[in-house]
């Protein structure tokens, strides 16, 4: 193989996309025991205790790397948690299992093919575990000696570094010297240089010299003179996923583009020779493969391509485990004209296993709402958190949920540090659910711009009513 495959670590931060949406930032995991048995209200979590056990239960498979290549759905009404449930999956994760989360509508929306957008979301979800050995020099610095020519154009160095076994002077050329002297490293420094990128670590100062210097700053870190050899073999671990490997391969973009998001498609030739590689790297006991998790939120807004692309991309050697969220009933498959439950075609159906949420009983949404409350630092009287428990019943949890910044905000302007009554029923006067708004707009529509044939009451049938007036108007 011609190309050189490198995985960047050296250069490689931590860029994993955060996802902080102000609505499930109170789910900090899933509220499950070791037993996998849901708690009644831990971690964020509260009710929807069947659902919460599926999650948990595949997040275990997916942790000790039994399962890939499996799809799972979670099917039910709005605002019952299908996608809290799912961010609860990937705080339990941990950082080293990589979690990617997409809407289905980006699909459509980025400056690529929808397969290559998909492609791109199946390799950020698996990662790569890299053990790579660098050989260091770690030791107290003795002596640092510094000789520059007359033009200060060349620098020629010696430095000294001993362990409490063991004492070597070092040539040092012109990088390592810039190195140190940005580092300013001076004699007591306890230094670790990494031999093969020639970076330098200040670790501290070493304690046999604490009684040198009176003025230290009190964020000087005192350490022991290290033991032993100076250089040593250290084995050093880290994860990267397969689509940042692909990124930083790529050589019209390279891993800039990381950062700046903007990756643009990747070619497959590429991809090959990255899954030989690294195929070959785990042979040879260098890299392990860890598969993570892809949850694809509204996923009935995929079409008929898309699906059938998952189909083949769940067979896939390397495939992540695959989570989708829908809340459609039937529904029309995008692309096609065939109607199929949640949106999805059958032989995907037929492929994934199917986590139903149910709605939640008033307790729950009564705890969800108190957990609301805390995390957005409201205080709610007794009555008031009743009455958006009501309130909730006859509306969706979701329009309760936004009410009570709302609400503060009125209570606030009364100079009341309490949510009471009286804010709550302000703020359902101010703001419309979404039955009180159709209402509205039917008492409205004369006066409403509307298009033609745009029924305002979907679950009826055309009445025909216009058209009769304007007979009867025709026979006038
Ligand atoms: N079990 C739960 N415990 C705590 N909070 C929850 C729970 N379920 C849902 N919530 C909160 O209720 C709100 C609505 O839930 P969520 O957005 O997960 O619904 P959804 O099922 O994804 O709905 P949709 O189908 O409309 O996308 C969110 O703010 C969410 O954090
Ligand atoms: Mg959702």
């Amino acid at each position: 193989m011609a190309t050189q495959i490198t995985t960047g670590t050296s250069e490689l931060r931590d860029i994993t996309k955060m996802e902080r949406i102000g609505a499930h930032s109170h789910i900090r995991g899933l509220g499950l025991d070791d037993r996998l048995e849901p708690r009644e209200n831990s971690q964020g979590m509260v009710g929807q205790a069947k659902a919460r056990k599926a999650a948990g239960m595949i997040l275990k498979m997916v942790q000790e790397g039994r399962i890939a290549g499996r799809a799972m759905l979670f099917a039910g009404p709005p605002s019952t948690g299908k996608t809290a449930i799912a961010l609860g999956m990937a705080q339990t994760l941990g950082p080293d299992v990589p979690f990617t989360m997409i809407a289905a509508s980006e699909v459509f929306s980025l400056s690529m093919s929808k397969t290559e957008a998909l492609t791109q979301a199946f390799r950020r979800s698996i990662g790569v575990r890299i053990k790579e050995e660098t050989e260091i020099i770690e030791g107290e610095v003795v002596e640092i000696q510094i000789d520059r020519s007359l033009t200060g154009a060349t620098k020629t160095g010696k430095l000294t570094i001993k362990t409490t076994d063991m004492e070597t002077i070092y040539d040092l050329g012109n990088k390592m010297i810039d190195a140190l002297s940005k580092e300013k490293v001076t004699a007591g420094d306890v230094i670790s240089i990494d031999k093969t990128s020639g970076k330098v670590t200040k670790l501290g100062r070493s304690f046999a010299r604490s009684r040198d210097y009176d003025a230290m700053g009190a964020d000087t870190r005192f350490v022991q003179c290290p033991e032993g050899e100076i250089q040593k073999r250290k084995e050093v671990v880290h994860t990267v996923s397969l689509h940042e490997i692909d990124v930083i391969n790529s050589r019209t973009q390279g891993f800039l583009a990381l950062f700046a998001g903007d990756t643009g498609e990747i070619k497959p030739e590429l991809r090959n020779q990255i899954n030989a590689k690294v195929a070959e790297w785990r042979e040879e006991g260098k890299a392990e493969i860890i598969p993570g998790v892809l949850f694809i939120d509204e996923v009935h807004m995929l079409d008929i391509e898309c699906f059938s692309f998952l189909n083949r991309a769940l067979e896939n050697e390397l495939a992540p485990l695959v989570i989708m969220a829908s809340n459609r009933g039937v529904a029309r498959i995008r692309g096609t004209n065939l109607y199929s439950p949640h949106g999805l075609p059958p032989d995907l159906l037929d492929r994934v296993l199917i986590v139903s949420t149910q709605p939640y009983t008033s307790d729950d949404i009564k705890h969800i709402i108190k957990i609301r409350c805390e995390e957005e630092d409201v205080t709610l009287t007794e009555r008031a958190l009743d009455i958006l428990t009501h309130l909730a019943a006859d509306t969706t949890l979701r329009y309760v949920l936004n009410l009570i910044s709302c609400a503060q905000m009125l209570a606030k302007k009364r100079k009341s540090e309490i949510v009471e009554e009286v804010d709550i029923r302000r703020v359902y006067s101010y703001f419309f659910d979404e039955k009180r708004s159709v209402e509205w707009i039917k008492e409205q529509q004369h006066r409403l711009v509307s298009e033609e044939g745009v029924d305002f009451e979907p679950a009826s049938k055309p009445t025909g009513k216009a058209p009769a007036q304007v007979e009867a108007m025709d026979e006038s």
